[in-house]
């Protein structure tokens, strides 16, 4: 029997996140990478290279061929909606990056404009495919610790982002917590309340830009949960990722990794680590790739894609009025989302 025909790929963005994509997709036996598209050409050029694609300058390269099954949008943000709508105008199936636009407007008239075609995307809410965050959503939804009663969710990067991505970035809430906001829902999709708190504790940098360097946000869940979110732009000892939940029966939690599990102990202190894995390309490094086989799967199989379009929606209308309520130091009434 032969080989299924593999799903076509043009990958846009030849950046930071489409280095991971574009080495995945051509990881993967069933998907190729047909074209990448990048106004600097000559980062997608090398990386066309050493990917066994090719690179073109211009989006309209892109649509004007009839070899594509399927997008990957790794561009910068202010570019997802446009290419999202032709995309999925065309009827390709689209892996787009978070967030959809920092602009809930834009985002709400792009979701119009797409209608049905909205179930055609997939957003790359990445964290939801990291192994041990994706095990222990399992086992909470298999009731492992009874009723969920409180999900602590922390993230803290490294180091702040060099100013003019800052300048960009939409800020901390947008930015950063969104992926936060997003595993929130993943544990429990019906978000009724959020208040936010942010303090400038660190980064003249970040206050100047009237933006937070240090966030907390507090969600409450339909059936009463309180979640937790607590960010900061730095961290002493490297990206911290872990997660916690806590039921009526128990807790699961899973902790930051290192390159080994090994640990020391001696006379000058127990259970020393190696240091963590240092940023979200490496930390998250399975969880792109699983994101990237459930895409390619989903195609296949015509079954879907989850986290969708209405993800995007729900993790930005989160992200506002995280910001909104930070700002007035107000709780906000958001409307029911489900996953
Ligand atoms: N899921 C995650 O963990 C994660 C991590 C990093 C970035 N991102 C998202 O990915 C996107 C890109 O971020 P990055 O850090 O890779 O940025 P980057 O600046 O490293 O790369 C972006 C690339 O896109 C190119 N580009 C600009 N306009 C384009 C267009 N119209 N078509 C095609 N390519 C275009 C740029 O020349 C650049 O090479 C952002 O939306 C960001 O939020 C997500």
């Amino acid at each position: 029997m032969s080989a299924p025909t593999p799903v076509r790929i043009a990958l846009f963005g030849a950046g930071r996140i489409g280095h991971v994509h574009a080495n995945n997709i051509s990881a993967l036996p069933d998907a190729e990478l047909v074209v990448i598209a990048d106004p600097f050409i000559d980062g997608a050029r090398a990386l066309a290279t050493a990917t066994g694609s090719v690179a073109v300058a211009s989006p309209e390269e892109v649509f004007a061929r009839e070899d594509i099954d399927a997008v990957v949008i790794g561009s910068p943000t202010n570019t997802h909606v446009d290419l999202i709508t032709r995309a999925a105008g065309r009827g390709l199936a689209v892996l787009c990056e978070k967030p959809i636009d920092l602009d809930i407007a834009s985002v709400r008239a792009c979701q119009e404009k797409l209608g049905d075609r909205a179930s055609q995307v997939m957003l790359g809410f990445n964290r939801r495919f990291d192994p041990s965050f994706a095990s222990v959503q399992r086992r909470v939804a298999a009731g492992e610790v009874g009723k969920l009663e409180q999900l602590i969710i922390i993230s803290r990067d490294p180091e702040p982002a060099p100013r003019g991505y800052l300048e960009t970035s939409g800020g901390i809430f947008r930015d950063m917590s969104i992926h936060d906001l997003d595993m929130a829902r993943f544990f429990v999709p019906d978000i009724v309340e959020v208040t936010a708190t942010g303090s400038n504790t660190f980064s003249s940098d970040i206050r100047e830009l009237g933006d937070y360097d240090t966030a907390t946000i507090t969600l409450r869940g339909a059936n009463g949960e309180l979640i937790t979110i607590i960010n900061s732009r730095h961290c002493a000892f490297g990206y911290d990722q872990r997660i916690e939940a806590f039921g009526s029966g128990g807790m699961l939690s899973a902790g930051n990794r290192g390159e080994t599990t090994v640990q020391k102990f001696d006379a000058a202190g127990t259970g020393q680590a190696d240091v963590h894995l240092p940023f979200f390309l490496e930390r998250y490094a399975q969880a792109y790739l699983e994101e990237l086989k459930a895409f390619v799967a989903g195609i296949r199989n015509g079954t879907g894609f989850s986290p969708g379009f209405h993800d995007g929606v729900a993790a930005l209308e989160l992200a506002d009025a995280a910001i909104t309520s930070a700002d007035t130091g107000t709780t906000q009434n958001t409307e029911k989302a489900r996953v």
